[in-house]
């Protein structure tokens, strides 16, 4: 039976990025003789103002049950401030399939793209917890519009949450041959979840004598992670620190535009995006980089097993790159199309 993958384009470059990567999709398909089947999905900004609906009744439960993963462009829409609608598709799909692993890698395509003044090895991936934290949405405020207003958001954790989402990086790295896992978090200040976290991490690591295994508070993190990147293997923290640290990690290696990642419950449907957002300033100017569009669906295909074809596709990304032919955000002079044409013939 073929795996089914639903693709959602979204708002502003969303559309553009994901074309491209479509074609690329299309290629390998052929190529490697892969069973899949793309189902188009057009929920985005335009349609919810529209028809006043984020994601039609009964969409969540067919992608369930009829989908092997979900391949997204980007949310976001100035008409639309409070981002309802990316709020009620996105961190719909995180909270209700459940995608608790966030998984970001932040690699150096090449040494040119680094914004650091020496060199470094810039070889990380980071897993953020992402089901849970401050992303749960509970709290309140109180006396709204009063001068006694009073504002509580929760920071939610739980045994069972971050036990998960720590084994699975201590995993990745048995798996990947990766040497260390540091665990970030701020226990000195969040001491309830911060002592939380730092029991599950030290007994799980236990688990894995051969990974080594260190804490950093994140503001800690955030320093050595552009001082000495060198010193990070694979990296776990919580929704929000992971929020943060990985668009820190996107700009280590070249800036947003290629930067992927996989929102992974494993063995179930999983939802595949670039890190950028919809950038709407940039939208239909042919401009915006389709790189991590494109690494974004290498990584889908290898979740969904198609090793090799993933690896084609990475070769063939940083191959263009060497040779320049990018958009102008990584020093060269193409257009969204023209950088995916690039990566096409190199295919
Ligand atoms: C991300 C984004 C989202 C997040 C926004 C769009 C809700 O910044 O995927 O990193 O905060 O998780
Ligand atoms: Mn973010």
């Amino acid at each position: 039976m073929a795996q089914r993958i639903a693709v959602i384009p979204g708002d502003g470059i969303g559309p553009e990025v994901i074309a491209q990567g479509m074609r690329v999709l299309e290629r390998v398909r052929q190529t490697h003789k892969l069973d899949l089947e793309f189902v188009h999905f057009g929920w985005n900004a335009d349609e919810f103002l529209r028809t006043g609906i984020s994601i039609p009744p009964g969409a969540m439960d067919d992608i369930r049950r009829n989908y092997a993963a979900v391949y997204l462009g980007a949310f976001g829409d100035p008409r639309i401030p409070d981002m309802k609608h990316a709020a009620d598709i996105l961190l719909g799909m995180r909270f209700q399939l459940d995608l608790y692993v966030n998984y970001r890698p932040v690699k150096l395509l090449n040494d040119r793209l680094s914004p650091l003044k020496e060199k470094k090895k810039i070889d990380m991936v980071i897993f953020r917890e992402n089901t849970e934290g401050a992303y749960v949405g509970m709290g309140g405020n109180f006396k709204r519009g009063t001068a006694e207003e009073i504002a509580v958001q929760e920071d939610v954790s739980t045994r069972k949450g971050v036990e998960r989402i720590i084994r699975y990086a201590f995993e990745f790295a048995k798996r990947s041959g990766r040497k260390s896992v540091c665990m970030s978090d701020k226990n000195n200040v969040m001491r309830f979840g911060g002592d939380l976290w730092m029991r599950t991490f030290e007994e799980v690591a236990k688990e894995y004598p051969s990974i080594e295994h260190f804490h950093m508070f994140v503001d800690a993190l955030t320093m050595q992670m552009v001082r000495a990147p060198e010193l990070f293997d694979v990296i776990v923290t919580n929704n929000m620190f992971g929020d943060i640290v990985t668009d820190l990690g996107a700009a280590l290696q070249g800036g947003l535009g290629v930067a992927a990642s996989g929102n992974i419950n494993p063995g179930k449907v999983s939802l595949f995006e670039p890190i950028h957002g919809s950038a709407p300033k940039y939208a239909g100017h042919d401009v915006a980089n389709p790189v991590g569009a494109i690494l974004t669906a290498s990584m889908m295909l290898e979740y969904l097993g198609h090793n090799d074809a993933a690896k084609r596709i990475e070769s063939a990304v940083v191959a263009a790159v060497d040779a320049n032919e990018t958009t102008k955000d990584l020093g060269g002079n193409l257009g969204t199309k023209a950088a995916g044409e690039a990566i096409l013939k190199r295919l």
